[in-house]
């Protein structure tokens, strides 16, 4: 199959937009240092040492367990993400339009970056160019996702930053100009308690100008009934996700916990604005770590706590905003108003 091109190479040049250049070359992947895996081990030891007992939640995101993540956030009885995503389907070309050209947009915990693509698209058509800046501490996940989103939009640069949400934003702060949109979707601001979550947000609001904003998903206080059920589905996905902690002490610390003996709970403490995760031990038993050296005992009813979901009143979002250095903009909700999408904008010093 001959191609004779009967344009110049000047032509060809000339022509060369964003459109034309591989999707490879619109592509930055920056590594961070930190192996994922460092201090698993010290973790394990030190939360199942404590009383009451604990593992860390972002020992949660292996392989498996993201995967296992991807599936939660498509069950009926977890709403957050299909709030979310209909907020975002109903809001996003405003949201676009709020931006001056060439605008960033940088995402904490892209993951697979599916209700992004929303935002992605919104931008695209109310500008030229757009950088696309992800961080993640998963660089598998990152460079996928990145591939896939290059391959499906021409005029799109990716540039991926694979370590922790500090170091990436510090980067960003230097290496992007304004006007940045930072996404923070997913409720995921819920896994700090609130005082941690203030401080956190206080690190980005460190690395805003005055056209900068975040945007935050953050997930409502409502009935006890609708958020246990989000948090312990009926298909058993969510206690799966829950129980892979041990799966994954027991593949990479060669411990021997026998997942039969474990069960998922989930329970909303309304006096703390929170669901709490817990995995609870069927009877008495002794769990050997072979990696750590280490024999853990369980009572019957004993309980590992592994995460909490934090919701927020709207009198919680402002005062999160404010103890942040920020103001909250605009609030969209989705049409039963069980979720938030927020625009934090930096509050004049
Ligand atoms: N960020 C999610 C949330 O808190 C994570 C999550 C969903 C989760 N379901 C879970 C964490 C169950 C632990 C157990 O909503």
């Amino acid at each position: 199959m001959g191609c004779p091109s009967h344009r110049s190479p000047n032509r060809l040049r000339s022509s060369r937009t964003m459109q034309n250049v591989p999707a490879r070359e619109r592509l930055q992947l920056i590594s961070a240092e930190e192996p994922p895996s460092a201090g698993f081990g010290d973790d394990v030891a030190a939360g199942l040492a404590a009383s009451p007992k604990r593992l860390a939640c972002h020992w949660f995101y292996d392989e498996v367990g993201s995967q296992l993540f991807e599936e939660i956030c498509e069950l009926p009885e977890y709403y957050l993400t299909r709030c979310e995503r209909s907020i975002l389907e109903e809001r996003a070309a405003e949201i676009a339009s709020l931006f001056d050209s060439p605008a960033t947009l940088v995402e904490l915990g892209s993951g697979s970056a599916s209700k992004t693509r929303l935002l992605i698209e919104a931008f695209l058509a109310e500008h030229r160019r757009l950088v696309f800046a992800p961080i993640d501490i998963s660089e598998t996940m990152l460079e996928s996702s990145a591939r896939r989103l290059l391959d499906a939009y021409p005029r799109l640069e990716v540039r991926a930053f694979a370590g922790r949400y500090e170091s990436g934003l510090e980067h960003f702060a230097t290496h992007q100009s304004s006007p940045r949109l930072t996404l923070w979707l997913g409720s995921s601001v819920g896994n700090l308690d609130r005082m941690r979550a203030a401080r956190f947000l206080r690190a980005v609001r460190g690395g805003m100008e005055s056209d900068d904003r975040l945007l935050i998903g953050i997930d409502l206080r409502k009935d006890r009934a609708t958020l246990e059920q989000a948090y312990d589905d009926a298909a058993g996905v969510t206690a799966r996700f829950d129980l892979n902690l041990l799966e994954r002490t027991n593949r990479e610390l060669d411990a021997d916990f026998d997942l039969s003996g474990f069960e998922h709970r989930a329970t909303w403490r309304d006096d703390l604005g929170r669901v709490e995760s817990h995995l609870v031990s069927r009877r008495d038993q002794r769990v050997r770590i072979e990696a750590l050296d280490l024999d853990v005992d369980f009572a019957a009813g004993e309980t590992i706590h592994t995460e909490n979901s934090y919701k927020y009143s709207h009198d919680e979002i402002d005062w999160l905003a404010g103890a942040s250095g920020m103001e909250r903009e605009t609030c969209w909700l989705d049409a039963d108003g069980l979720y938030s999408l927020n625009l934090f904008a930096p509050a004049p010093a």
